[in-house]
């Protein structure tokens, strides 16, 4: 038997996910009695509400109507802030600002319920554009700025200065199973509640407070999601409070599942930023002072904004060492849907951004990007200090270029690139590298710990439960291969249960790419306190010393006398010894005050590389990404399959944000892109026919569990290599000028750019 960790084992629901045998909240069988719910949305994007008028909705047979009057506890669900209310109260904020719900005995019931509730609303003059909503002051959270030295003195000297805007959109999360809960009332006013969450325990603490109950009467239960990407990780706490308010009503369970249209339109989405810099310079690219403000459009209320935005700020480095920084962070309010976590949280804006930069200013100096950047590297000291105080001490930044180089010969590459375009005016090719540094930890040092429970039971077989939730990211299979190795047991012994408030309390959400890190941590502290106490009873049986009791082959040994692990097992049982433990850890070295812009923010940083080749059709403006070759960083992969799962995975998603995916309002803040049919995300097709990811392989330098590394959301910000690529195809056409594209570079975009080029044009 091999070890079960640093094998590619296959996701533990992969045969129930390709045979559609895994059940997911809208398979589960309905339980007696089951009424149906749908939304009230408002029509407008900033309305007064004069009055509400439940009545014909309820005189249907069957129906519950409810809003915000109807909320027993407080009508807030704010996970960082306060006054995010539920259910719209007093005043409506955005198209599609749920208002009132209604429950009956069919989902068409329900539905013509909604259609019977009687809003009466006065129209408010709304802000719905970044700029304008910028101008006007409107904000969400106070303003963030994390930095360090004179950005002032480092520009007064320096040769060289640029400056410029660069914008990118928003996203839709675009999970395959949209946002659900099913609320079931119990004895005594207890409620459970099966949620789509990322978050149980927030989505615990939502229905508790709109109910007025001790978070001890609420039990919040998942076992999959059906995809979340950040989408599920406050949003899904608004679905589950509401559902669970139709069930306290009702006196009966509920299910709320918003359908695709009404699921884009009502829940949050990536933050649009647009980002104003100056960057002072010499002649080889070396920056001395960069100034940089990131406006971030967060929609009608904070939600996660600010620690997105503090995200945003503590990743506008990605690899470079600038020795005197200002970012700043405003996060603008607009009458738009909330925006909120999305796969990189922030990060992918920032390094957007300072990606922008780089290739502006090599542009500006007629150097390849890659130079430029190699000038700004991290370092040795002094040149290893962020903007935000933590030493960049494990930089593997040069190492992930070396081996992108090894792997793709990007110079060979290049001249491929350059003897197609020499004989090609129409399609035009462009190459791009990219770097990134990402950090791993919530910003939020609190957030930064985890439970488990493990059970083994007489037989050897091992019940594995923690705090972290299963979104098809391969976390269940993982944090099983870590437990069954600690017991030296085949993987298959290990039967991992959904995630459960009841199970473990008070958890944080499985995102910021933590989840195995945290999650196999303590579920590897649960695992060895068990084996401890096997090892003492099996030590004693052989009369051996403990310290040569081994954990191997599904085996406890000592020397060659051993007994199966089940026979230990049941061994300890019969001498009354617990085969039960609970495991808690907490990420040691971390800290960090945001205000002073100092502290350890990350116990490490995860790094790799991505090169991009893509064509432009310069007629048509359409995009295809040909190749990508991708150095992924995952320290010691607990799962080879799965982390390269995510890699592909993630990047294909980030050539998405920033090439066809497009969210699109009309001028009264309306969606007009809610379904599949008008927001384009990456399909099958559009996946480079060539995508080749190679790992790096090298332990984490940090004492994480079995020396791994968070895969979740960096690969995401590799994809701004294609976006890079295109400005490259768009450079090398004959013109003057910088390149002004910013993101999505969708087909329109790209002409736009072209055209600028090809006349010489610089956009004011
Ligand atoms: N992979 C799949 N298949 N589905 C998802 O929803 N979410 C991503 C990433 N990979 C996601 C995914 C996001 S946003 C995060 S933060 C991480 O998974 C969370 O899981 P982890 O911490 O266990 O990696
Ligand atoms: N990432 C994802 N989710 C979060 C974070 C983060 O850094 N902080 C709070 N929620
Ligand atoms: Mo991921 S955006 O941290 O859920």
């Amino acid at each position: 038997m091999t070890r079960a960790v640093h094998v590619p084992a296959r996701h533990e629901s992969a045969n129930a996910h390709v045979s559609g045998r895994a059940v997911y909240l809208d398979d589960i069988p309905e339980p007696p009695g089951l009424l149906h719910a749908a939304l009230v949305l408002s029509p407008h994007a900033r309305a007064r509400i004069v009055s509400i008028d439940l009545s014909a909705a309820r005189a249907l047979p069957g129906v519950v109507a409810v809003a915000a009057g109807d909320i027993p506890g407080v009508n807030d669900i704010a996970p960082i802030r306060t006054n995010e209310p539920l259910l719209a109260a007093g005043e409506a904020d955005y198209v599609g600002h749920p208002v009132a719900a209604v429950a009956a005995p069919t989902l068409d019931a329900a539905r013509a319920a909604a259609a019977l509730v009687r809003v009466e609303y006065e129209v408010l003059p709304a802000l719905l554009d970044l700029d304008a909503a910028y101008e006007a002051g409107a904000r969400v959270a106070p303003d963030q700025q994390v930095g360090r030295g004179d950005v002032a003195a480092a520009f007064a000297s320096s040769p060289l200065r640029l400056s410029g805007e660069v914008r990118c959109g928003g996203q839709d999360h675009f999970y395959l199973e949209g946002q659900i809960a099913i609320a079931i009332p119990g004895e005594d006013r207890d409620m459970l509640v099966y949620s789509s969450t990322q978050h149980p325990t927030e989505a615990q603490h939502g229905v508790a407070h709109v109910l007025g109950l001790p978070f001890a009467a609420v039990t919040v239960e998942v076992r999959r999601m059906g995809g979340a990407f950040g989408g599920k990780e406050s949003q899904a706490t608004i679905i589950a409070a509401i559902a669970a308010l139709l069930a306290h009503h009702a006196g009966k369970p509920v299910k709320l599942r918003l359908p695709r249209e009404v699921d884009m339109e009502a829940t949050g989405k990536r933050h649009p930023f647009r980002v104003r810099w100056e960057a002072g310079f010499d002649g080889d690219g070396r920056i001395a002072g960069l100034d940089m403000e990131f406006a971030a459009d967060c929609g009608n209320v904070a939600d996660l904004s600010p620690a997105v935005v503090s995200r945003a700020l503590c990743h506008a480095d990605n690899c470079y060492f600038i020795p005197a920084t200002r970012f700043r962070g405003v996060l603008v309010k607009t009458n738009t849907v909330s925006n909120t976590a999305f796969r990189g949280f922030g990060a992918p804006q920032g390094m957007l951004a300072i990606e922008a930069v780089m290739d502006e200013i090599a542009r500006h100096l007629g150097k390849p990007i890659e130079v430029v950047r190699a000038a700004n590297h991290y370092g040795a000291a002094p040149r290893n200090i962020t903007p935000y105080g933590q030493e960049v001490e494990d930089s593997l930044i040069e190492e992930a270029m070396a081996h992108l180089d090894a792997k793709a010969n990007l110079a060979a590459w290049r001249a491929e690139i350059d003897a197609f375009n020499a004989q090609s005016s129409v399609i035009r090719k462009g190459l791009a590298t990219m770097p990134i540094k990402f950090g791993v930890s919530f910003n939020l040092t609190t957030l930064n710990q985890a439970g488990a429970l493990v059970h083994v039971y007489t037989d050897g077989s091992v019940h594995l439960n923690h705090g972290g939730t299963e979104m098809g990211q391969g976390l269940f299979v993982k944090v099983a291969q870590v437990v069954a190795d600690a017991f030296g047991i085949p993987l298959d012994h290990v039967r991992v249960s959904a995630t459960s408030t009841a199970k473990v309390p008070n958890t944080s959400p499985t995102a910021a790419s933590s989840g195995s890190d945290l999650n196999g941590m303590a579920a590897l502290i649960a695992a060895k306190e068990i084996r401890g106490r096997m090892a003492g009873v099996v030590a004693a049986h052989f009369d051996a010393p403990v310290e040569e009791v081994v954990f191997a082959e599904g085996r406890v040994s000592v020397g060659n006398r051993s007994l199966s692990f089940g026979e230990a097992a049941h061994m300890a049982w019969q001498q009354r010894v617990p085969l039960s433990a609970t495991g808690f850890y907490k990420t040691p070295k971390i800290h960090f005050d945001l205000a002073k812009s100092e502290g350890r923010p990350f116990y490490y940083y995860t790094y790799g590389a991505a090169a991009a080749e893509v064509a432009v059709d310069t007629l048509s403006g359409a995009v295809r990404v040909l190749r990508a070759e991708i150095v992924g960083d995952c320290g010691r992969s607990l799962n080879p399959a799965i982390d390269i799962g995510q890699i592909e995975g993630a990047f294909v998603q980030g050539m998405g944000w920033l090439t066809c995916e497009e969210l699109k309002w009309d001028a009264k803040g309306r969606l007009a892109t809610r379904g599949p049919s008008t927001y384009k995300i990456p399909g099958s097709r559009d996946v480079p026919p060539v995508l080749n990811v190679h790992l790096l392989d090298k332990p984490n330098a940090e004492e994480t569990v079995l020396r791994s590394k968070a895969v979740g959301e960096p690969p995401l910000m590799l994809a701004i290599s294609v976006w890079l690529a295109i400005r490259d195809a768009i450079a090398g056409l004959p013109g003057d000028g910088p390149v002004h594209l910013d993101a999505p570079a969708t087909p329109e975009r790209v002409l736009a750019a072209v055209a600028a080029r090809r006349e010489g044009l610089a956009r004011a």
